[in-house]
């Protein structure tokens, strides 16, 4: 026999964890590996749950035992062996203790044991901080520097992970600039009504950040809607209170500067620098996609130099055919004293975002001569 097993204390609820385990749909909320899942019948012992993985195999699990809310117990038939995870979940003081467990049986269980062991041991502690946390609720809203928060979401596009990313500013007044908003929850609307009252919502490109604006209209009615170039010809259920262009609204430019990227053949984003962050704020332009993202996601974002490195996606380096245009929106950009970089996709650039985003357009012909 070989097994594995990893816990860890939470504070939460059986019924919050076992909301977790009961839903195929939210196995891959936990277990990042799943791509999707089905099961046949109802969450109970004899149903069989097919997984489809990012990588590797398809799997057939059948749920062998389960108890509820407190634990359940999946198999798998292996060639001459036959593996079982268990996932448990039991009071612990004011909270609970979430167990999951691991073990292959049968003749060749050393075998599996040598050729998936150090995998699976690697990857249990995963799952369970990632049940800990989900189960536990965490804020939807992120702090990541002075009077700027993000709220990020899973996002798939033409078929890879890619994450999305909401920023929120609250101005020097107190009125909050919403950029790019996710789609508006209880959760996310009582965190937004906690910093202050929303004002402006805007996205940052006509195909960047619109989705649920009109969640926000609805839910605050006194906020101004806020077009990029062309969104309001898309967008014609939206009654846009203005348009953004290259100059920020007195009513923000305290504390937000703006300028579009020009030159690209598809899309207009206007780019926004918010200074006691000293952060900008993306949505499309570039991405920072890390090593761990699954490997289309990683060759949609950074194309066959797989080096990792902030930068456009190749789809959005061959649109942008007026190259003098780009060259001078980005040297209007560099002119900011901006340090973080708030990418719409990927990860955050926490230090250093000045020289990554002077390298990620190093392609870009030097010079502002005329056309
Ligand atoms: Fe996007």
């Amino acid at each position: 026999m070989w097994a594995a097993q990893h816990s860890l204390k939470a504070n939460a609820s059986p019924a919050s964890v076992w909301a977790l385990w009961a839903d195929p749909d939210r196995w891959g909320d936990w277990n990042r590996d799943i791509a999707s899942a089905e099961i046949d019948g109802p969450f109970a012992v004899g149903s069989t749950a097919r997984i489809r993985f990012r990588r590797g195999p398809r799997l057939t699990f059948a749920i062998t035992a389960l108890e509820h809310e407190r634990r359940f117990t999946d198999e798998t038939a292996l060639p001459g062996a036959r593996m079982a995870h268990e996932h448990r979940v039991e009071p612990d003081g004011d909270g609970v203790r979430i167990s999951n467990r691991i073990s292959i049986d049968g003749p060749a269980a050393p075998f599996y044991g040598l050729l998936m062991g150090r995998r699976i041991r690697a990857s249990l502690p995963d799952f369970v901080e990632s049940e800990r946390r989900l189960a536990e609720g965490q804020p939807a809203l992120r702090p990541v520097g002075p009077e700027l928060w993000v709220a990020e979401t899973p996002l798939r596009v033409l078929g890879v992970e890619a994450g999305r990313r909401m920023a929120v500013v609250r101005l020097s007044g107190g009125g909050l600039f919403v950029h790019s908003p996710a789609e508006l929850d209880e959760r996310l609307r009582a965190e937004l009504d906690a910093l202050g009252d929303v004002r402006f919502v805007l996205p940052a490109s006509a195909i960047h950040g619109h989705l649920f604006m009109e969640q926000y209209r609805a839910a605050y009615p006194d906020a101004e809607l806020l077009a990029a170039p062309f969104l309001a010809g898309r967008r014609p259920d939206l009654a846009f209170d203005g348009l953004l262009g290259g100059t920020p609204d007195p009513r923000w430019a305290d504390d937000i500067d703006q300028a579009p990227f020009l030159g690209n053949r598809f899309v207009e984003e206007i780019v926004f620098f918010h200074r006691p962050s000293r952060s900008l704020l993306l949505g499309d332009l570039c991405w920072d996609v890390g090593d761990a993202a699954p490997l289309p996601t990683r060759l949609w974002a950074r194309g066959p130099r797989m080096r990792r490195a902030l930068g456009p996606t190749p789809a959005f380096r061959l649109s942008t055919r007026n190259k003098r245009a780009a060259r001078r929106s980005i040297d209007r950009i560099l002119e900011w004293d901006f340090d973080r970089i708030v990418t719409g996709h990927g990860e955050i650039v926490e230090t250093g975002g000045r020289a990554a985003l002077r390298e990620a357009f190093a392609w870009l012909p030097a010079g502002t001569g005329p056309d």
